[in-house]
């Protein structure tokens, strides 16, 4: 393995996010449909001497020990049985995809970073172990070792791969804030205990049904409604898409980020155009099958395709 290694870590968007309970421990049960979007970050890993070394192209994102990819970092040294911290490593993260914008940012750099070190260290670690250190460090962090279209349940860590959606254009509109995952799930059980009993979704006789198709013209988000009402701009957001032509639009995850699928890829550069003239981080991209995510989402080689250039042009 080459001394530089480059990931790219896309972003994901909750075509359905609904919302079944709580478990022991107080997380939410979830049934959730992710999808992989173009929209990424890209990490570059460096073999060096000394500590591993995290840095970032966003100065509001933590590079210690509160950043995802250095708990990866730990939880494969410890699993690998190297003693003391991690070491001989050094990442860097072009960050594109905001935080707390409901889009899985850290999460993707937390799978891109499971799926890279072990190379780099040149240790040997079994795909179910990389899986368990995934979901421990973050409900999200399953989804990315998978891509395309996916069920999510459980804390939305249980991955059951679907069929791929058809291909769509994706227009994404992050608003200059985020939303903290906790606090959302907090205002929705606030909002879930004011109802009265037996009215609540989850409270509905029967097992919840799983089926899930894919109706490009229908989204649900079950946080939405709580995130709107604390922060309207996310249903103006919804609204513009939809009026741009979107055929659906909801907001992703836990928010702050807004998505809307369009037809097709002018109409949605269109619409993301339209917005960005009115100021707003507006993106138009298309979602991602999962054989596309695996090839887009592979370690390259930096050094190595250098050298090979380099041999080329001599
Ligand atoms: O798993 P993750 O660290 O991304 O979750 C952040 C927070 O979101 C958790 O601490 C929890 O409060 C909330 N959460 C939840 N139910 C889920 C996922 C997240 O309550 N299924």
């Amino acid at each position: 393995m080459a001394g530089v290694v480059r990931v790219r870590a896309f972003a994901k968007i909750n075509l359905s996010l609904k919302v079944r309970g709580r478990d022991r421990s107080g997380y939410h049960e979830l049934q959730t449909v992710f999808q992989t979007v173009g929209l990424s970050d890209t990490l570059t890993f460096r073999i060096e001497r000394g500590p591993f070394r995290l840095a970032c192209s966003r100065d509001d994102v933590p590079v210690d020990e509160r950043n995802l990819v250095w708990r990866a970092a730990a939880a494969l040294w410890a699993t690998a049985g190297r003693a003391g911290s991690p070491a001989g490593v050094s990442v860097a993260i072009r960050k594109r995809i905001p935080p707390q914008s409901g889009l899985g940012g850290g999460s993707a750099n937390a799978a891109a970073a499971l799926l890279a070190l072990p190379k780099l260290w040149r240790i040997s670690v079994p795909a179910r172990t990389i899986e368990e250190i995934g979901a421990a460090l973050g409900a999200d962090v399953p989804f990315f070792l998978c891509g395309g279209t996916a069920l999510g349940l459980g804390r939305g860590d249980q991955i059951h791969p679907l069929a791929d959606i058809p291909r769509s254009a994706v227009v994404i509109v992050c608003p200059p804030f985020g939303v903290s995952t906790a606090e959302a799930f907090g205002w929705f059980d606030a909002e879930r205990e004011a109802q009265p009993a037996g009215s609540r979704a989850d409270e509905r006789p029967g097992p919840a049904p799983i089926i899930w198709r894919y109706d490009a013209s229908h989204l649900v988000n079950d946080l939405e409604p709580c995130v709107v009402k604390r922060y309207p701009v996310i249903g103006e957001l919804k609204r513009q898409l939809l009026a741009e032509g979107a055929s659906a639009a909801a907001m992703s995850g836990s928010g702050s980020a807004v998505f809307g699928v369009f037809s097709g890829s002018s109409r949605a550069g269109r619409a993301a155009a339209l917005l960005a003239r009115e100021g707003w981080d507006a993106l138009a991209t298309r979602t991602l099958t999962r054989r596309e995510y695996a090839a887009r989402s592979r370690p390259t080689e930096v050094a190595g395709r250098r050298r090979a250039l380099r041999r080329r042009a001599g």
